[in-house]
C-alpha cells in the first residue's frame, strides 16, 4: 500500500534513470516512551520508508536500565507500522513523529518496544504549495518535469500553518493524506507547470482543514 502515488512502475522506470549511488539507506531506531520523537530527513531529495518495526527484534537495543524479562521477546512486532510511516512521512523532506502515532496495540505487552523505520532519500524535488497558492515546477531547458508522487491535505501541524486559526491546522487535522494523480496528467512531459493549491482542483478531502500540496518530481531529458 503507497499512499504517496508512487506508481510501481513510475518509480521503476525512473529509479533506472538515476545514478542509484545517489540513494542511500538511513536507519532510525526511537525507544518508546509516551513522548519520544522520531525525525526521518534527507537532505537532498525526499522520504521513500522502506521498512518499519514497532516492538522488539533485538535483546541490546533500547535495553537501558530495564530489566531482563522487558527483553526476552526478540519477534514482537505490530502489523501495519510500515503503512502509518509511508503515510504520514512518504514524500516529504523532513518527518517528525511521537511514538504515539504507531502505537496501535500492543504487541507484546510487559516487553520494552522501539520504533525502527528504514528509509532511503530519493533523489526530487520538493516542493509544497499552501492552500490558495500558487505552485510552480520547472526544469532546465530541454528537460521536462516527471512527478514522483504529490498529495493534497495535511499530514502535519507544522506545515503551512503559520498564524492559521489553531482549529484548521493541530492534531486532529493531520490524518488527511490525499494522493493525487492530478499534478502528473498536468504537468508530466511539460518544461513548466503552474498549479493551484486548491478545492477546486483536487476537490475537498478535509473539509475544515487548511490543507497544502505537496509534490516530488524530477527532470528528465525526454527519450
Ligand atoms: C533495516 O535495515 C537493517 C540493515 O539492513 C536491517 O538489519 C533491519 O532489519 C531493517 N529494519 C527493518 C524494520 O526492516
Amino acid at each position: 500500500m503507497v499512499h504517496f502515488r508512487l506508481g510501481s512502475t513510475l518509480l521503476l522506470t525512473a529509479t533506472c534513470l538515476l545514478i542509484t549511488k545517489d540513494v542511500s539507506t538511513e536507519r532510525v531506531i526511537t525507544c518508546d516512551d509516551a513522548y519520544s520523537v522520531q525525525r526521518l530527513s534527507c537532505e537532498t531529495g525526499v522520504i521513500i520508508v522502506q521498512a518499519a518495526l514497532y516492538g522488539r527484534a533485538d535483546r541490546e537495543i533500547c535495553s537501558e536500565g530495564k530489566r531482563p524479562q522487558q527483553l526476552t521477546n526478540t519477534k514482537c512486532s505490530q502489523a501495519g507500522t510500515v503503512d502509518v510511516l509511508k503515510k504520514r512521512c512518504d514524500g516529504k523532506r523532513v518527518c517528525e513523529l511521537n511514538t504515539n502515532v504507531v502505537r496501535m496495540s500492543d504487541p507484546c505487552s510487559g516487553i520494552i518496544k522501539y520504533l525502527e523505520t528504514n528509509y532511503t532519500c530519493f533523489p526530487a524535488n520538493h516542493l509544497v504549495v499552501c492552500e490558495h497558492s500558487l505552485g510552480h515546477l520547472y526544469c532546465d531547458i530541454g528537460q521536462v518535469i516527471h512527478v514522483y508522487g504529490a498529495d493534497f491535505g495535511r499530514r502535519d501541524q507544522t506545515t503551512c500553518s503559520y498564524q492559521r486559526p489553531t482549529s484548521q491546522v493541530q492534531n486532529q487535522n493531520v490524518y488527511c493524506s490525499s494522493p493525487t494523480s492530478k499534478v502528473a496528467e498536468s504537468c508530466n512531459g511539460r518544461n513548466s507547470c503552474t498549479i493551484s493549491a486548491s478545492n477546486s482542483v483536487f476537490g475537498d478531502p478535509c473539509v475544515g482543514t487548511y490543507k497544502y500540496l505537496e509534490v516530488a518530481y524530477t527532470c528528465l531529458y525526454p527519450q
